[in-house]
């Protein structure tokens, strides 16, 4: 009887001992098991669900540890005994083939410089200005690019464009939407410029200072970084944008002059350009315009006198695409009807509405949106400028932008 209690004594410790091991052993299979939703080092990663186990980066977002990269100038030029020349903007075989008789450097058609490394735009834009300039590079690290801009249902395509166009050259883009719609975040979701979003970093817009905001969070930024912003049917030169990682001494800021296409490359304004902003540094926009980024592309800013600074592109070498009304005709009717304009001659309209058969006319006989306004015809053979690059290589994918779809003349030519 006394073994006996002694034994139920003894049992009931035991069974106390294993029921605590046991909950040990939940807690730690519960903290060993890879937890999907928490960031881990502040950045977001999904895990792939195969058993590659490669590890897919997606776009960051504020709590993410964003690290700008540091590079070397050195990779992009090429030294010929005392000449360093940019690789390029430089004709390297016909160099290789002079070699020991001439070490200057021998351009390509559209580079200039000593180094070949100033763009015909740039080259332009430095001989019109007044005042001398006197540009200096290389540098020895890049200036680090960073690209923001609002993306919306209605700019989807630029911004892909955009991003495509100048994923090797910016170094960070960020993409904000209004706080009230997550259309953007969904797109991101869904893979949405899948090659470059690591490049990405995703932001709401509560209507506070957007870059003061996001500053902050930029922890390796340095005064000479660019900060570039443009509206949303704005394409840059993507050349223009690389000479800037590589220069000193250009004026600030930087303002582009766009050809002015209209529904399509393959239609022009006839007033074929428009100056859209804008890009400086990040101690500019600091010190001149007290943070607050959309000065850069404020009307305001790009024609007051007191900000001069460096307009890229003339009437034949453009700083850029301003893509007007380059998209379905669906789509351009849900933006009128969303952002009412005083363009439109509503006198001339039926019914005061506008819907797709009208706009596709617009399209067809190369009327601008206000009814009126006869477009010009751009040629896509006999012209440098008609599209970005990446659009031209990727003609199955933006082929609506390239050929008008709606006039018959236009689609039999190709
Ligand atoms: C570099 O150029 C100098 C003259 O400019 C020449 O004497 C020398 O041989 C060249 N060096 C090489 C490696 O070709
Ligand atoms: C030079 O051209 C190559 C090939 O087109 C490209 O990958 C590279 O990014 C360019 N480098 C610079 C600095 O633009
Ligand atoms: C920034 O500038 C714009 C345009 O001038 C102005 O409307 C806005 O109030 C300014 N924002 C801040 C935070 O100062
Ligand atoms: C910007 O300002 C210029 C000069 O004040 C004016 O001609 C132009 O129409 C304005 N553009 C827009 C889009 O408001």
């Amino acid at each position: 009887m006394y073994i006996f209690r002694l034994n139920l004594k003894r049992i009931s410790v035991w069974i106390l001992i294993m029921c605590q091991m046991f909950l040990i052993l939940i807690y730690f299979y519960a903290q060993l098991r890879p937890n999907k939703r928490t960031p881990q080092y502040g950045i977001k990663f999904l895990k792939s669900e195969d058993d590659f186990g490669d590890l897919q980066t997606t776009y960051h977002t504020l709590k993410s540890n964003i690290i700008l990269k540091t590079v070397s100038t050195r990779q992009s030029y090429i030294d010929f005994n005392s000449s360093l020349c940019f690789k390029n903007g430089t004709d390297l075989a016909s160099m290789k083939i002079n070699q020991g008789i001439n070490w200057k450097c021998n351009c390509l058609p559209g580079w200039h410089g000593n180094d070949c490394g100033l763009p015909e735009v740039l080259w332009r834009a430095v001989l019109a200005n007044k005042k001398p300039i006197k540009i200096k590079g290389p540098r020895t690290f890049e200036r680090r690019v960073i690209y923001l801009f609002k993306v919306d249902k209605f700019s989807e395509y630029l911004a892909d464009i955009r991003i495509n166009d100048l994923g090797t050259v910016v170094d960070l883009f960020i993409l904000y939407e209004d706080d009230t719609t997550d259309y953007l975040q969904g797109k991101l979701d869904a893979n949405f410029c899948k090659e470059y979003q690591h490049k990405i970093l995703y932001v709401k817009n509560d209507g506070v200072n957007l870059w003061k905001k996001i500053k902050q969070y930029l922890k390796n930024l340095r005064n000479d970084d660019i900060i570039l912003s443009s509206e949303t049917n704005e394409l840059p030169n993507r050349d223009a944008l690389i000479f800037l990682k590589f220069y000193d001494h250009w004026p600030q800021p930087i303002k582009f002059r766009y050809r002015w296409s209209v529904f399509g490359f393959f239609w022009m304004h006839p007033g074929r350009t428009i100056t859209g902003g804008g890009a400086c540094t990040v101690s500019f926009l600091k010190e001149s315009f007290s943070n607050n980024i959309t000065l850069l592309t404020d009307n305001k800013t790009l024609s007051s006198p007191v900000y001069k600074g460096l307009t890229l592109g003339d009437l034949n070498h453009y700083g850029g695409w301003y893509c007007d009304y380059c998209n379905d005709p669906a789509n351009i009717v849900e933006f009128l009807a969303s952002k009412p304009t005083n363009v439109i001659n509503w006198d001339k309209i039926e019914h005061q509405k506008i819907d797709n058969s009208y706009i596709e006319d617009l399209i067809e006989n190369g009327v601008y949106i206000d009814g009126k306004t006869e477009l010009k015809k751009a040629h896509k053979y006999q012209d440098t400028y008609f599209a970005p690059k990446f659009v031209m290589e990727h003609d199955w994918k933006y082929d609506f932008l390239l050929i008008n779809f709606y006039s018959k003349a236009d689609y039999y030519d190709i």
